[in-house]
């Protein structure tokens, strides 16, 4: 079984996403015709790279409890063919960033992996004060500026677009940083009541898709810089 923060357990996509704007160096072929949750390249128009936050959360707006567990999350149905699914978003990804949490609960998982190894391929960018442990991956260990890896990121990303998997403060750094273009989420039917916060900022966004896939609530966002 295979799970992807953002949401993959085989069909449980977590966390999709999907690039429409923004700061981007070479524009993507998108597509007019196909549905808002499709990929840019899928859509038949021109779209930008975009920095996206792509996540799931409790209605309350955590995204995972105190104990860093996402029991509450790997349980619910979601079609991964249906709205806003995992597969469309990760393949118009081209880096990745993340918190040291966030890495450590993916390699204390071993459904988060690919058969024991780092499920992602995209080079992705772990912030840390301190260390982290090594994989056999393309893992770039950083503390350096949220801009300054912003800036590496779009060179490595080949025109695709960036996925801060989280945590919510980092996504949040990205904001403050006015980087930030779009946050996705899908927000599982449950209340938590207190754990990892979804986006701790005042942060004015626009509605852009709302969709229901099966357990799930999913929400496209546009930030309004
Ligand atoms: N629901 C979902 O789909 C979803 C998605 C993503 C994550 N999650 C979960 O949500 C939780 C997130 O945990 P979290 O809120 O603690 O966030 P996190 O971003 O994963 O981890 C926070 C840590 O990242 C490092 N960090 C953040 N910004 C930094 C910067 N600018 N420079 C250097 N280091 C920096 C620090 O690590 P050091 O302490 O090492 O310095 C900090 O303690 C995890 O349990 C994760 O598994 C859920």
């Amino acid at each position: 079984m295979t799970v992807r923060l953002g949401v993959n357990l085989k069909g449980l996509g977590l966390v999709l996403g999907r690039g429409v704007f923004v700061r981007a160096d070479r524009p993507a072929l998108l597509p007019m015709h196909a549905a808002p949750w499709c990929p840019p390249q899928e859509r038949g128009i021109l779209a930008p790279m975009a920095t996206q936050f792509y996540t799931a959360s409790s209605i309350d707006g955590f995204i995972a409890d105190p104990e860093h567990s996402l029991s509450w999350l790997l349980t619910r149905d979601i079609d991964g063919r249906g709205p806003m699914n995992y597969n469309a978003f990760i393949a118009e990804v081209g880096a990745i960033a993340m918190g040291a949490n966030t890495y450590r609960w993916i390699l204390d998982h071993p459904e988060a992996l690919e058969d024991g190894r780092w499920p992602y391929r995209q080079p992705t960018w772990v912030f840390t004060h301190g260390g982290v442990p090594t994989v056999d991956g393309d893992i770039r260990v950083t503390s350096a500026p949220v801009a300054e890896v912003h800036g590496e990121m779009i060179q490595a990303a080949g025109g695709r677009n960036l996925w801060v998997v989280g945590g919510g403060g980092l996504a949040g750094q990205f904001a403050d940083s006015g980087l930030l273009d779009e946050i996705w989420v899908q927000y599982a039917p449950v209340a938590l009541g207190s754990g990892a916060p979804l986006l701790p900022r005042r942060l004015e966004l626009r509605l852009e898709d709302v969709a229901r896939n099966r357990d799930f609530a999913c929400a496209r966002y546009t930030v309004v810089h």
